[in-house]
């Protein structure tokens, strides 16, 4: 029989997840449905319950179920403790497993695909909402020589570093930012509203990245850095590669990810912005 899988959200209309997912089945032929759901808003847990009695093998979870769903899995992976969030449910006799794959999609594209090695560079990350929470831990296990959070209200990024008990990531404002960095990962909703943190140019080092969890079109910040002459990624790269990552959890196969990244880009990116994340 056919495995189902699903992703749950509200809206969920422009989830690129069952176009990603079909692709990777057909790629590894794998015998799998995935389609997507939109569960009432007061009706997270009921709409998953009910695709598990439908039979249902796994789920991703998208905005804004995903505290819920951390809440209505039974076991939780390390991952998912740390992001404080779940984005993949699996489904089995004996429980509600809740992982998290976002912090590992984004590492997967800054790693894999654009070839940047973590490893002793100095690491702006702006944003301490859930989108930062979930890669901040899978940032530091890069051994980043420094991490800085910088955030429109400084006591969130404040919380959220101590959050992950480590008093030698750096917190401030965005006025307060001091010194320059080999990568800059926006992790605020800013590009969702076409809006730019006020940044100072001179954040961006000689060779830096400019990455945004956001992807659609050229967002604010990403003009911001090429206008500072830094390269740039928006998030479509994270978006597939934590897509890949679930896909691992649920099958135990590893799909090709440059082919979807490169059918996703043509034609044209949909209007409008988007989130990296499920
Ligand atoms: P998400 O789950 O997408 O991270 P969130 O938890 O609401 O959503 O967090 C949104 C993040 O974007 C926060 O860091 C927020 O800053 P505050 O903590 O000060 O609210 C940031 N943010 C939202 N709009 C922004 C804007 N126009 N400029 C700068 N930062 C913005």
């Amino acid at each position: 029989m056919t495995d189902r899988y699903a992703v749950f959200g509200h809206p969920i209309a422009h989830s690129k997840s069952p176009l990603i997912h079909a692709a990777f089945a057909r790629q590894t032929g794998q015998d799998m449905r995935y389609e997507a759901i939109l569960a009432p808003l007061d009706g997270f847990a009921g709409s998953v319950r009910a695709f598990i009695d439908a039979g249902g093998r796994g789920a991703n979870v998208t905005v804004p179920f995903k505290e819920e769903a951390y809440a209505l899995a039974t076991t939780l992976t390390a991952r998912a403790r740390r992001a404080g969030a779940v984005n993949t449910l699996s489904f089995a006799a004996d429980g509600i497993t809740g992982d998290n794959t976002d912090g590992a999609g984004l590492l997967a594209d800054l790693t894999r695909n654009l070839h940047r090695s973590l490893a002793g560079e100095r690491i702006l990350l702006l944003g301490a909402g859930g989108a930062a929470r979930g890669v901040i831990g899978p940032l530091l296990d890069a051994q980043p020589a420094t991490l800085v959070i910088a955030n429109r209200t400084v006591a969130r990024a404040r919380a959220l570093a101590d959050s992950f008990g480590r008093d030698d990531v750096g917190v401030c404002g965005f006025d307060a930012i001091e010194g320059e960095f080999d990568l800059v990962v926006n992790a605020t909703a800013a590009s969702l509203a076409g809006e730019l943190p006020p940044l100072p140019p001179s954040i961006f080092a000689p060779g830096a990245l400019a990455y945004d969890m956001m992807y659609g079109h050229t967002t604010p910040f990403l003009e911001f850095a090429r206008a500072q002459g830094c390269a740039g990624a928006d998030g479509l790269g994270m978006l597939v590669e934590q897509a890949a990552e679930a896909f691992f959890v649920w099958r135990g196969v590893r799909p090709d990810t440059r082919p979807v990244i490169a059918s996703l880009r043509e034609p044209p990116p949909a209007a409008g912005w988007q989130e990296a994340r499920t």
